[in-house]
């Protein structure tokens, strides 16, 4: 694990009972040589005070947003600017909230909507507060943009109850963020290809065929792949997900136009990855006008899209390493196997959609299968199963002759 040795370190402290285990992390900090600037919020200055915090920092501790004598020594945009990583600890339910919607009304909640580096997370409250949807869906949005989370424990709160709200301890803190910066950039050589999200044929001006495909599991891999510094471009159908930072975004709406810009993609990158739910068949002829009702039944005759990933996998010249994804409802690795021949790919996510799972869902499993081996990834959330998966492609990339 890569040591914190001169890296400049943000400390962002948020009012919480557990601010006092952040006096321990910036200990850590400085003992192993990283710089440390702590910031806090005016809720964390009744919890532990700003010169303790300067006398374990060893720099002056930055409370305000309009104090002029703090912006005189380093402003908040030059201090967004010096941090190579901001880790908020603890982190409130209140500030995980402001952080959300992207407010930006003192110092600490401006200085991560100003800054480029990575954003690790440790939050501390109330069981019952990190239980509530609310608090669930801020994070799971502050997830989506890429800021990375540590914790919470499980364990006794300091208001008697039990569960899960104790901040992660300051040495797994400090792991997570020599990890971040393990992570980092490693993939700056790497361009990425991947399709999400369903396509929508046409059945007349109003009207189409879809499939239930919410594109996270795609998003997911996208921002897992830009995380570590690759080039990455998303060709997407319709979906309602943000652009991960970073990510050149393709909109598409049918199966023949995703063919399209991702033939011309593939050729231009090193891996593609066909996450999306491809609609095998189109109507043969999209009526100009909406269909009038009239009797009680009515035909539509739907012909064969291209395939997308098996095109991909064919290529002759300048073929990418490429991954493709089966979803499936019974015999899931028979079928799985078989496209993996089929399609001639390098890689095959089996996963098994039966009874209404992983489509539109936040979690997954998969079972990845290749010529010379195979490997399961248990169920998690689809933006650590995307990291795992990442993992897995690196190795059989790199692997590849
Ligand atoms: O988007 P989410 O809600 O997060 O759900 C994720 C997912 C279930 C969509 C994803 O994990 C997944 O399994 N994607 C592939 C869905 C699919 O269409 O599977 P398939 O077994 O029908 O197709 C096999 C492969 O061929 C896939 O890589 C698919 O992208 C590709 N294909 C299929 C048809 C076609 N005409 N062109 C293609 O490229």
């Amino acid at each position: 694990m890569q040591q914190l040795q001169a890296k400049r370190i943000v400390v962002g402290i948020t009012g919480g009972i557990a601010a006092y285990k952040s006096i321990e992390l910036i200990r850590l900090l400085r003992k192993n040589n990283a710089e440390v600037r702590v910031v806090v919020t005016h809720a964390a200055t009744e919890f532990v005070t700003p010169l303790t915090l300067q006398a374990i920092s060893g720099n002056a501790v930055s409370q305000s947003l309009l104090d002029p004598q703090a912006e005189l020594a380093m402003g908040h945009i030059e201090l967004a600017k010096w941090a190579q990583a901001v880790v908020i600890a603890p982190a409130s339910a209140d500030f995980l909230a402001r952080l959300t919607v992207g407010m930006a009304n003192d110092l600490l909640s401006t200085l991560c909507l100003a800054t480029k580096a990575p954003i690790l997370i440790a939050p501390a409250m109330n069981q019952q507060m990190f239980a509530q949807t609310i608090t669930q869906q801020n994070l799971a949005a502050l997830s989506a943009r890429g800021m990375a989370f540590i914790g919470p424990n499980s364990g006794e709160q300091a208001c008697g109850d039990i569960g899960v709200g104790r901040m992660s301890e300051p040495q797994e803190i400090y792991e997570a963020l020599s990890k971040l910066f393990d992570q980092q950039q490693d993939l700056t050589y790497l361009s990425v290809a991947i399709t999400a999200g369903p396509t929508r044929e046409a059945i007349d001006p109003v009207r189409y065929i879809s499939n239930h495909s919410s594109g996270k599991m795609g998003f997911a891999i996208a921002q897992a792949f830009v995380e570590r510094g690759a080039k990455v471009t998303l060709i997407t159908g319709p979906v309602n997900l943000i652009t991960p930072p970073n990510v050149k975004r393709i909109n598409v709406i049918s199966a023949e136009e995703m063919h399209q810009q991702a033939l011309q993609c593939a050729i231009e990158h090193q891996i593609f990855i066909g996450c999306a739910a491809v609609a095998d068949y189109r109507v043969a002829e999209v009526a100009q006008q909406k269909i009038k009702k009239s009797g009680d039944e009515i035909s539509l005759k739907l012909i064969k899209n291209p395939d997308i990933i098996a095109d991909v996998g064919h290529l002759t010249a300048n073929r990418p390493f490429t991954v493709g994804f089966a979803a499936e409802t019974e015999h899931i690795e028979k079928y799985a196997q078989d496209k993996l021949q089929r399609k001639k790919l390098d890689m095959i996510c089996a996963n098994d959609v039966s009874g209404g799972q992983v489509f539109g869902q936040e979690q997954n499993r998969l079972h990845l299968f290749w010529s010379q081996g195979n490997k399961r990834l248990p169920l998690t959330n689809k933006n650590d199963l995307a990291k795992q998966l990442v993992n897995e492609i690196i190795t059989r990339f790199k692997s590849t002759p």
